[in-house]
């Protein structure tokens, strides 16, 4: 019986290879690429506001020191998520995020509408000592925070790399930035960027 094209696939594993690439770089396309056009995606939230300058800068302690590590900030739409932690997250919340901080890995709760829910004085004396507030927790301390003071020489660039992401921050925001952030402490920086997380859906921050 004269063999059918199917089969001289099936029999060269050479052939057999490249109709998979095929046939998975296909499926990929028909995943990704209608997630560049779909507007859910790509724009932001009507409520979204850029971070201010101090924010920025507390952003970046939050990555320096592993925060997103034991920190998720991406609530999942699933009923245990939201009763504890509210709205699920959605994708124009996180368009200005320039590496997304969403986590893989929750050692502690998910923090992605965490801002306005304690004060800012809860925030600094849980930094400083978590077990003062919460006596069981195995958060780290992170006592220098309340020491270190910014200078503010690379905002401006910070939020200038920002602009060029397309968030629409002003000439002007970008000049006034070191000063308003230098001689403010890196605790203060922080807690400005952990109380306005999740503001695009809160009512609180
Ligand atoms: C080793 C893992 C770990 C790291 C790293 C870590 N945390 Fe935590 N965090 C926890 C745990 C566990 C809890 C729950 C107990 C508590 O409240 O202290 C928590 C709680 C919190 C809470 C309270 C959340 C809520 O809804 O009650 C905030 C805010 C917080 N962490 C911020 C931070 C920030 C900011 C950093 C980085 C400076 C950080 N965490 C680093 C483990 C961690």
């Amino acid at each position: 019986m004269a063999s059918t094209k199917h089969e001289i696939v099936e029999k060269n594993i050479g052939w057999l290879t490249v109709g998979i690439l095929i046939a998975i770089s296909f499926a990929t396309l028909v995943e990704i690429v209608p997630l560049f056009f779909q507007k859910s995606v790509t724009e932001p939230h009507p409520n979204l506001r850029p971070l201010t300058a101090l924010q920025m800068e507390g952003r970046d302690i939050y990555i320096r020191e592993g925060c997103h590590v034991c920190h998720t900030q991406m609530i999942r739409p699933l009923r245990a998520e939201t009763a504890r932690y509210g709205h699920y997250s959605v994708a124009g919340e996180s368009v200005y995020d320039h590496p997304f901080l969403w986590g893989s890995k929750r050692t502690g709760p998910d923090l992605a509408r965490v801002g306005g829910r304690y004060s800012d004085e809860w925030h600094i004396e849980h930094l400083i000592n978590p077990r003062n507030l919460v006596p069981e927790s195995i958060m780290p301390s992170y006592p220098w925070l309340a020491e270190r003071v910014l200078d503010g020489k690379k905002t401006g660039k910070k939020l200038a790399t920002f602009q060029r992401f397309g968030v629409p921050y002003s000439q002007e925001d970008i000049d006034n930035a070191g000063a308003e952030v230098a001689g403010k402490t890196e605790m203060e920086a922080l807690v400005a960027y952990l109380q306005q997380l999740g503001h695009a859906f809160n009512e609180r921050n």
